[in-house]
């Protein structure tokens, strides 16, 4: 008799509680974005059942949780009518938030990388108390990516290397790279991400250029975590200087070969309308044989 006493008892109370927090819950957005360096907002509203009337809120914790089993840091929290230990940089998005405000959205003042995760806001009312974990997605985009070459001035028919940086991202995104605006060239390169103390990304990719090289412009572009291009940066190949000329084929605009005697001779040729085939029995025929 004793134990069936204690398992009505037992039954109430279950009960009570059951009814007690399913009046309450705290519905939120799940997944918010914010931008580094700007606002965020994660977006919570606590709803009651019909029969509730003027509701009042005992508590409020917002708590960014380091793991899912974690039980998290304060960041903001109400508690026996005043703000409780709120840190700097948090708060009610509603500016004169109160008690009887429903709405008790989380404002982050300056949004920093390590904001970036998952929230849990809990909710003690008058009629029943309820909490929800929401997240909240960082983003930063990344620079307009810089390209420079080693060596700075690229001699032909040697080897060198296209560098291409973007910084300031978050999360972490790629460099592809690009031949003549379209073709895919990213395989001959390799990629490097850093974190910086601020938990922003710099990118590096580097791109080796063969020997004989013969594509006029290079694009680095620089494309986020979810594939999203960001921006981009084209490197032309620089004309050969004239005094590099000895022994150098071109392919561009045509085909001339010049010996280091011949300089002077493909000034001539820069400077003035030859036809192709003028150009063809200058050299052929006035070129002198260095050896
Ligand atoms: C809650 O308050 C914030 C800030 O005033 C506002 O942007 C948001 O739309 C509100 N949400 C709801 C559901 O009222
Ligand atoms: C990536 O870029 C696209 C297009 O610009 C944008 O819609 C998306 O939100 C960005 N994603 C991230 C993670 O930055
Ligand atoms: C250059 O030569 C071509 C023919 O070979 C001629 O049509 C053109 O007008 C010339 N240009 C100049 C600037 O003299």
């Amino acid at each position: 008799m004793a134990s069936s006493g204690i398992i009505v008892f037992i039954f109430t109370v279950l009960c009570i509680c059951a009814v007690k927090s399913g009046f309450v819950k705290v519905e939120c957005k799940a997944e918010n974005v914010g931008q580094y360096g700007q606002q965020s907002l994660l977006e919570c509203v606590v709803k009651t059942g019909q029969f509730v009337t003027d509701p009042t809120i005992r508590m409020v914790a917002w708590k960014k949780l380091n793991s899912p089993e974690d039980e998290g840091g304060l960041v903001l929290g109400f508690h026996r009518g005043k703000l409780d230990r709120p840190k700097r940089g948090y708060m009610f998005a509603e500016p004169t938030w109160d008690e009887k405000n429903m709405n008790v959205s989380l404002l982050i003042t300056n949004t920093a990388v390590a904001d970036d995760g998952d929230y849990k806001c809990m909710v003690i009312t008058d009629s029943g108390d309820g909490s929800t974990v929401t997240t909240l997605k960082v983003q930063a985009k990344y620079s307009v990516p810089t390209v420079y070459s080693i060596p700075e001035k690229i001699v032909p028919n040697s080897e060198s290397t296209l560098i291409c940086e973007s910084r300031g991202g978050y999360p972490q995104g790629t460099i592809r790279w690009f031949v003549e605006e379209k073709h895919d060239w990213t395989g001959s390169s390799k990629m490097e991400a850093k974190q910086s103390d601020d938990g922003l990304f710099q990118l590096t990719s580097r791109l080796s250029l063969s020997r004989g090289s013969t594509f006029s412009k290079y694009t680095c572009a620089v494309f986020n975590a979810s594939g999203g291009k960001e921006n981009e940066k084209t490197f032309e190949m620089p004309p050969p200087p004239p005094s590099s000329l000895g022994g150098i084929v071109y392919d561009t605009p045509h085909m001339i070969v010049v010996r280091p005697a011949g300089t002077i001779l493909l000034l001539t040729v820069l400077f003035s309308n030859f036809s192709q085939s003028g150009i063809r029995e200058n050299l052929n025929l006035n070129q002198p044989d260095p050896s």
